[in-house]
């Protein structure tokens, strides 16, 4: 749907601002060159926590902490997030947001390859997983993911319109080949139900039925 500036600038009244946690891990994020997800993005993703009142997340992608804090915002107090990152600058970064927002005890953060670290996570343990790190590794991921979620739970994945390389066929690379590989497997998958979100640069939000 094409939103033309008008509407663009009265939605964005009703979009919440961030708290400083959120603005501080925004700005290292763009400092140290890092693609944090869109701030719409980021209040979904606590909508969605919220929704859920979920106990258990699990990230793949910390990057500086952005998402994280969002998803921290929104899900049970009593709840835990687990999320993956290979780069341990990243991590650091994230670990200090994380800190700041006093939330640092919520978090288990998880050192490595993201492929090398989810076969350590729990089977069935999950309220949600969202994918956010290597886009030509999506389809593994979701193998992971449909492991790892509760019956019932979301998973979500960022980037899936890939800045609109997705729908240009003259683009073909393992990042833009890998998203529509993924897309197409979660569209074709019987225990996923959901749809692309057009946030940020697209949400893929499924829920899971592993009876579906
Ligand atoms: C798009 S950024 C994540 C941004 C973060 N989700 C946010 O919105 O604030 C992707 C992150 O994945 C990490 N990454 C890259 N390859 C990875 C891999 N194989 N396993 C785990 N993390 C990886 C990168 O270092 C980077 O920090």
């Amino acid at each position: 749907m094409e939103i033309d500036e008008r509407t663009v600038a009265y939605l964005r009244r009703f979009a919440e601002p961030e708290d400083e946690p959120l603005r501080a891990a925004r700005a290292r994020s763009e400092e140290a060159d890092i693609p944090a997800v869109a701030g719409d993005t980021g209040a979904m993703l606590r909508f969605f926590a919220s929704l859920m009142r979920a106990r258990h997340i699990c990230e793949v992608g910390t990057g500086g902490g952005y998402s994280g804090l969002w998803f921290l915002g929104g899900m049970d107090a009593r709840g835990s997030l687990t999320t993956i990152e290979i780069d341990g600058e990243h991590q650091s970064l994230a670990q200090r947001a994380f800190g700041e927002a006093r939330s640092g005890d919520r978090v288990r953060s998880m050192l490595g390859p993201a492929l090398t670290v989810l076969p350590k996570l729990a089977d069935g343990n999950y309220d949600i997983v969202f994918l956010d790190a290597v886009k030509a590794e999506y389809v593994e991921y979701l193998q992971h993911a449909k492991r790892l979620l509760r019956p019932g739970g979301l998973l979500l994945a960022d980037n899936v319109l890939w800045h609109g390389r997705i729908v240009d066929n003259d683009v073909s690379d393992e990042d833009t080949d890998g998203i529509r590989d993924f897309n197409e497997s979660v569209r074709e998958d019987r225990t996923f139900r959901g749809t692309i979100l057009t946030v940020g640069d697209g949400l893929f939000a499924a829920v899971y039925d592993p009876n579906g």
